[in-house]
């Protein structure tokens, strides 16, 4: 298999989650949904070293159990996600591909993760997604409905994503170059024409964002009995 380098960007503020500390270092089960993440991807057996991003001025990494375990190397970060992957990626030893996976998805499954790495044996990357359930309308600015978006062929954008490293870096380089935000790495392989694969993957892997999303991902965690 080829060498893969594994980034975690968990620099961002979590916002939407309007909490004292960043989201990724709330508890779920008495353990910070940081190292939830971690702690899952690592024990993935073609994984074997963790890229960090966390904040400039992050104070709490370093409280944690895992703060010092030789699986982990911490890289700054920067004001959007992008930059941050990106500051991950450049921080990699001699890598062929990148598997990049937010902080904020605690509860992805281990067979996922082996699904989306297969990838690798063709030489082009994807993304883990999850169909469309729910019938899609597009609103205007006053929330009227303007159209009802045919529902076939959507899905929800997941982490991990997985790419070459230097198709990886080349796109969010030309990306932020142009002045082109981009909210995931396949949006910066899509905007070079480059082909991204969905692999599908399962609902529970939902990314922290609100505060009710922690009981959900608590619910998740336990039913996956690791
Ligand atoms: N992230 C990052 N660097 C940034 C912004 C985000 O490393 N400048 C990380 C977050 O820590 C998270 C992942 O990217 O693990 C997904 O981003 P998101 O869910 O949007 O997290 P936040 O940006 O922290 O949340 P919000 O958008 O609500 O502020
Ligand atoms: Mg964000």
């Amino acid at each position: 298999m080829s060498s893969i380098a594994v980034v975690v960007p968990a620099a961002g503020i979590g916002k939407r989650m309007q909490s004292e500390i960043p989201k990724q270092y709330l508890k779920l089960h008495g353990q910070t949904v940081l190292e939830h993440t971690l702690n899952q991807l690592i024990s993935h057996s073609n994984i074997a070293h963790i890229y960090v991003v966390l904040h400039p001025d992050d104070m709490l990494f370093s409280t944690l159990d895992i703060a010092d375990a030789d699986w982990i190397t911490t890289v700054p970060g920067g004001d959007e996600r992008s930059d941050s992957v990106m500051a991950g990626i450049l921080a990699t030893n001699h890598a062929d591909w990148i598997l990049v996976h937010d902080a904020a998805r605690p509860c992805v499954k281990l067979d996922d993760i082996t699904n989306l790495l297969k990838l690798s044996k063709d030489n082009t990357g994807g993304i883990l997604a999850a169909p469309v359930r729910d019938t899609m309308k597009r609103g205007d600015s006053q929330h009227v409905i303007k159209q009802t978006v045919c529902r076939e062929n959507l899905w929800h954008a997941q982490t991990p994503q997985f790419f070459p490293k230097q198709q990886l870096l080349t796109a969010l380089h030309s990306c932020q170059q142009a002045g082109i935000a981009v909210t995931d790495e396949a949006s910066a392989i899509e905007q070079m024409g480059g082909t991204v694969k969905l692999v599908e993957g399962c609902y529970s892997n939902i990314k922290i964002t609100h505060p009710e999303d922690l009981a959900l991902a608590e619910f998740y965690i336990n039913q996956q009995n690791r």
